[in-house]
């Protein structure tokens, strides 16, 4: 593992937050990174942080199960923070004591800050903060102070100045906490002594740099689907190899209304990347035909686009190198706590694999970062705003938004469908606003009339769902008057359709996608 000087490490608890403090950190411009609750001091050692955050977690110190660190963390001589969890942890192990309530606190608590240290430095008496937990510290340990205290949680923040450790119970990560970046602001310059050493367009110079003395006068090759990932890795490998990148975009027969048009303009006539483009429309349809199951639509379309590649890939000679569009969320390693592993819902078929069966090395220059530093190094490069900001498109796409067998005709009424109620948004407004808007068309047919004939059709659904990272969902509240046009120009604009419904479900228990 890497890590650039004056860095802070997160010890993950499986905290759902965990993710943001590390974005949080990252927003100070300092860099951060999420490591398991069980990594050695060793290791920590070795990656020489300036300061280490202990995340919450679900768990109870008392649990048999309870995740806990090495105690020599704590001999370390670097700063620490505990939230939630973490500040228990360190009141359990230095032999304070804590209160396995079943009482849970949840939600707005005021803060009063009583004693003046580093980490509450400047944030004024009383502050609004956010609880989540059930388990408080009753006694703090030898050598602490407790430094603020809400209504119901009389250690609240505690301290240990000489040695640098603390804890705080609420989370200030989290934008119900007002004070909470200036919290950590405290942290991470006063205490840990940072500087403001992490920035992308400093990103993007060092990655050029590493990218050029790795690759050399190789040929790299990358699988361009149009995505703001795979769009972003092109624009930084063409900065540092020129065409000496190989882009790779297939058109599978199942994109959105004028997608492989949109790609050539923008990558090809634009951006003059060395692209490929691969019509494979007839391939993918011939093996999807009569596939009404899910999860096999999925695998054939995994499975095809890998062939597909490979086939395109071995007409180049000298590549060396395979990059993709991978990102820190896809590489933290998630902490699962009290055996709870997440299930596999639903395949998701990228370039995954590839690697394996290709034989080559592995470019992945988005690694280290978070979706909205993928998108300001987007930005910075150059992106055009509709393909830096899009919405998430799944890999086997409108397959998993036709229910049932997948066939061309479905495919151009869908298309038709989903380009209304793309514009719709985007004229609205909303389309920024929202995680995903899309149609999705239903085997279904029913009785309608239109002018003065009966009709017996298909039926569109909307899916239209906030979301902050696609892993739980809710509807989007629209106003009728956006729905109402979206559904008008539909039911009038595309053949075949004489139907429109809203889908009103969250996820969980549904999910985004319909298949
Ligand atoms: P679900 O349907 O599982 O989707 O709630 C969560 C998010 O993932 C996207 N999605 C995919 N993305 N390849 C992808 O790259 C896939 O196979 C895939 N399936 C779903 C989906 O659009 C949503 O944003």
């Amino acid at each position: 593992m890497d890590v650039p000087e004056k860095s802070i490490v997160i010890l993950d608890f499986g905290s759902q937050y965990t993710q943001l403090i590390a974005r949080c950190i990252r927003e100070l411009n300092v860099y951060s990174i999420i490591v398991r609750f069980n990594t050695s001091a060793e290791i920590l050692k070795s990656l020489n942080p300036s300061g280490i955050i202990f995340s919450g977690g679900p768990a109870s110190v008392y649990g048999e199960t309870a995740p806990t660190i090495d105690h020599e963390i704590l001999n370390l001589n670097i700063p620490i923070l505990g939230i939630c969890y973490g500040l228990q942890l360190i009141v359990h192990i230095l032999g304070g004591n804590v209160d396995s309530s079943s009482n849970r606190e949840f939600g707005h608590a005021e803060l009063s800050i009583n004693e003046t240290s580093p980490l509450l430095h400047k944030l004024g008496e009383k502050q609004n903060v956010w609880m989540s937990h059930s388990d408080k510290v009753l006694s703090i340990p030898p050598e602490f102070e407790s430094i603020a205290e809400t209504e119901n949680t009389k250690h609240a923040a505690i301290a240990n100045n000489d040695k640098k450790i603390y804890g705080i119970q609420f989370h200030p990560e989290v934008a119900h906490t007002p004070c909470g970046m200036d919290l950590l602001h405290n942290f991470v310059f006063s205490v840990c002594k940072c500087i403001e050493n992490w920035s992308m367009s400093s990103f993007i110079e060092t990655t050029v740099v590493n990218i050029q003395s790795k690759v050399k006068n190789d040929k790299v090759i990358l699988g361009l689907s149009g995505g703001v990932d795979s769009s972003v890795t092109a624009l930084l490998l063409q900065k540092a190899i020129g065409e000496n990148l190989i882009c790779v975009f297939v058109n599978n027969g199942l994109l959105r209304s004028g997608e492989p048009e949109y790609i050539k303009d923008v990558f090809g006539n634009r951006f003059l990347l060395n692209l490929h483009i691969e019509d494979a429309t007839d391939r993918f349809l011939e093996k999807l035909k009569g596939v009404t199951e899910p999860e096999s639509k999925r695998k054939i379309i995994g499975h095809k686009f890998i062939e597909v590649f490979d086939e395109v890939a071995g007409q180049y000679n000298n590549v060396r190198y395979l990059a993709q569009g991978t990102t820190y969320p896809d590489v933290i390693e998630s902490v699962s706590i009290n055996d709870n592993p997440s299930a596999v819902i639903k395949s998701h078929h990228n370039v995954g694999g590839l690697p394996e069966e290709m034989e080559l090395d592995l470019i992945e220059p988005l690694r280290t970062l978070f979706k909205d530093e993928v998108r300001e190094v987007g930005r910075q490069l150059g992106l055009p705003k509709e393909l830096n900001l899009r919405q998430p498109f799944p890999g086997p796409g409108l397959a998993v938004r036709i229910i049932g067998e997948v066939e061309k005709e479905g495919l151009d009424v869908l298309r038709k469908a989903d380009k209304v109620v793309h514009d719709e948004m985007i004229k609205a407004e909303f389309y920024y606003k929202v995680w995903q808007s899309f149609a999705v068309l239903l085997p279904v047919r029913s009785v309608g009339v239109m002018g003065d004939e009966r009709t017996y059709e298909n039926a569109i659904a909307l899916r239209i769902v906030e979301s902050s990272d696609g892993m739980t969902a809710d509807w989007a509240r629209l106003p009728y008057e956006l729905l109402s046009k979206i559904s008008n120009r539909i039911i009038n604009e595309v053949h075949g359709i004489n139907r429109v419904c809203y889908d009103i479900s969250s996820k969980p228990p549904g999910t985004i996608e319909w298949e």
